[in-house]
């Protein structure tokens, strides 16, 4: 298929375009910056707030991602307007199907940037276009992105009383190219998390990974926003969840060895691959002699 991203440079996006390759997919990538195309994914122009390059982009295509998005700050100027334009001009394209990235609570809780996603979803099920619609949980790698925000400060701000279930974008982004494999559902998928712990564990947690010393101290936020999500509106027991912990995705494993590289790497002692004359770093140093240990100045 040819899949239409829009968002493709966002967080998520950044997680989806390899899935979708992978997959065996076409990419055409929107972004209001003018990128260089290169095999699978060719990249075009678009501001879905202008409209511009919107009508091109969408021609042509088997389904589109829609994970654009103007954020918090951005008054929804892109989730409600720049998707009523993307609609527009897919129905004019006949494009078969639109899958939407959302968050979990917006039915629960359409509070604030809630409520310009919200309002999306209700356009796009009025589109009489093929839909789905993915809400996740708030994304691992942009928490992280916030907590290194907070971290130019001197003290870190906790309010132990909310609950947070970090998911990560490679599993948001898996879902939804096996979503988009399987066509429009006209339904929403609740993704989130493993876990759900609450700020106090997050931030610690964070701090001991990315070897930051702060102080935690003990806050109440306030707003409606952050009263919801204490109520546990924006965590989801759905069964289908991630398997990446925030812990998992701030100490990753190592990357995977070839079978050769790890039976040499963990062979015996006395193994031939562990005896010194076989060793040529050993051989260009002169073995141990006159070799001094690197010691704490
Ligand atoms: N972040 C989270 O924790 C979280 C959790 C759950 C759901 N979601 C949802 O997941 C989706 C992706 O979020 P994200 O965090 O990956 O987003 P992000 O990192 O904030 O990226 C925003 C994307 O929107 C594009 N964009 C902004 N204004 C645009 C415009 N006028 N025209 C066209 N494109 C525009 C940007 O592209 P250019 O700058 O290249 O134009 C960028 O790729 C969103 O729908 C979001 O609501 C996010």
């Amino acid at each position: 298929m040819r899949i239409l991203v829009t968002g493709a440079t966002g967080t998520l996006g950044g997680g989806l375009l390899p899935a979708l390759l992978r997959a065996g997919h076409q990419v055409r990538a929107l972004s209001r910056k003018e990128r260089e195309s290169s095999g699978r994914i060719e990249w075009v122009w678009g501001d879905l707030i202008s409209g511009k390059g919107v009508a091109d982009a969408v021609h042509g295509v088997d389904a589109i991602a829609h994970l654009a998005t103007s954020g918090p700050k951005g008054r929804g100027a892109v989730d409600v307007p720049g998707t009523h334009r993307l609609l527009l001009a897919a129905r004019r394209a006949r494009v078969p199907h639109l899958l939407y990235t959302s968050v979990v609570g917006v039915d629960r809780a359409a509070i604030g940037h809630l409520r310009h996603k919200l309002e999306a979803e209700r356009l796009i099920g009025e589109s009489g276009i093929g839909w789905t619609v993915l809400r996740a949980t708030r994304y691992q790698q942009s928490l992280d992105q916030r907590l290194r925000a907070h971290s130019a400060f001197p003290v870190m701000l906790v309010d132990r009383s909310l609950p947070w279930q970090p998911v990560h974008t490679g599993e948001v982004a898996t879902l939804a190219a096996s979503l988009l494999a399987s066509g429009p559902e006209g339904r929403e998928y609740e993704f989130g998390g493993p876990e759900v712990m609450n700020t106090e564990d997050l931030v610690r947690t964070w701090l001991e990974a990315r070897n930051v010393r702060r102080p935690c101290l003990p806050v109440h936020y306030p707003g409606r926003l952050y009263a919801a999500q204490r109520d546990g509106e924006l965590t989801t027991d759905a069964d289908s969840r991630g398997i990446i912990s925030w812990r998992d995705y701030l100490h990753p494993a190592p990357p995977a060895l070839s079978d050769d590289f790890a039976s040499e790497h963990t062979a015996s002692p006395t193994s031939p691959a562990n005896q010194p004359e076989n060793d040529p770093d050993l051989h260009v140093y002169g073995g141990d002699e006159g070799y001094e240990r690197p010691t704490r100045s």
